[in-house]
């Protein structure tokens, strides 16, 4: 039974539920400030993936020159002389241009970033992905699973070692040339990838989503690296602290009441050591020792004059009648 357990050992109890309780606290209002902080780096990655998307896509593709190292169309430009009208016959320059959708330049941004020294990696991925190499992983899967099946805008789960983040791409119109229908695709489109995946899109589903990888260590991570052994003896002074406290203020006044209480009720001499305190005193310990003290005299006076007073008539004499 704690309620007949020391004050101390109480006190000691309290203090640790105390403290789990604000240790649990801090501990919940700083993971949501830390995920808060985490979604809102992987909002600014996607949404910088996303501007960048948008800006080849309003020039359609974007040409770049002699690197056929991932393109979608291609095309030869040769400057002959001739044409500008000089009527040398100096030697034609020969031009190997190649183009770049929004999604293969998103990916070749990828790439470089994967090789960087940035922490924030991201991937343009879907559950119908065109480019085996988009293929989605775990994370990716249920993140598709769960946006598609309660058509969700964003998705996001924190794993031991990273917070994952997926945003919601959804087909627009413009989309459908080249997603629809393999039939239909332009041809470049069907060479370099096939009919077989990345089509049988409409218009408002969901496409796939930008997948954000942010480094996050675990709590336990986090929590060795700041508490240190300065943090635990500050801990364990502020518990000294307390307890003394308790001891001086608490407990051994209750003692010594309690030793000079006992020595009253055998009538001996007891000394609360009242004579200092003043009647004022906000201190309850200094009330309950002046109304000891106040009890101890009235014991004393009641006694003198029980002593000096005769003896009332013993309970066995005659019994004096009313009628009389
Ligand atoms: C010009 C044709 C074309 C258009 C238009 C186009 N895409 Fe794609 N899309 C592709 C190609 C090609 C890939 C494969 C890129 C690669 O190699 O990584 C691709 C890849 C993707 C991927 C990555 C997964 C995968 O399939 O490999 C997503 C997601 C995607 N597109 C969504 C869209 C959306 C949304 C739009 C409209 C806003 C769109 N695409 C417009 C051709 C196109």
């Amino acid at each position: 039974m704690i309620n007949n357990r020391s004050i101390t050992t109480q006190f000691t109890i309290v203090f640790v539920v105390a403290l789990l309780l604000v240790v649990g606290s801090f501990f919940l209002v700083l993971d949501s400030v830390y995920r808060t902080e985490l979604k809102s780096q992987a909002e600014t990655v996607a949404d910088n993936v996303d501007a960048f998307g948008t800006w080849v896509s309003q020039y359609g593709r974007v040409w770049v020159r002699d690197n056929d190292k991932s393109f979608l169309g291609q095309v030869t430009l040769v400057n002959a002389p001739d044409a500008a009208g000089t009527g040398a016959s100096a030697p034609a320059d020969v031009w190997h241009f190649y183009s770049k959708n929004p999604a293969l330049a998103q990916r070749e941004f990828s790439e470089v970033v994967e090789k960087s020294n940035s922490s924030a990696k991201f991937r343009v991925t879907s559950h119908n992905y065109m480019n085996p190499v988009n293929k989605p992983d775990a994370f990716e899967v249920r993140a598709l699973d769960r946006i598609r099946a309660n058509h969700l805008a964003e998705y996001y789960e924190t794993t031991p070692d990273n917070f994952r983040f997926a945003r919601t791409l959804y087909v627009k119109a413009s989309c459908l040339p080249c997603h629809a229908s393999a039939e239909n695709a332009p041809a470049d489109v069907k060479t370099r990838y096939g009919t077989e995946r990345g089509f049988g899109f409409r218009e408002g589903e969901v496409a796939g989503i930008i997948s954000v990888r942010l480094p996050a260590r675990s709590f336990w991570k986090v929590a060795t690296d700041v508490v240190g052994p300065l943090q635990i003896a500050l801990l364990v002074s502020g518990f000294l602290v307390a307890v003394l406290f308790i001891q001086f203020a608490v407990v051994r006044p209750i003692k010594r009441v309690t030793r000079a209480a006992e020595r009253i009720s055998v009538g001996q001499q007891a000394d609360l050591g009242a004579a200092g305190l003043s009647r004022s005193s906000a201190n309850e310990m200094h009330q309950l020792i002046l109304a000891t003290e106040r009890l101890r005299a009235s014991l004393g006076l009641a006694m003198q004059r029980l002593i000096r007073k005769p003896a009332p008539p013993a309970p066995g004499g005659p019994p004096r009648s009313s009628t009389e």
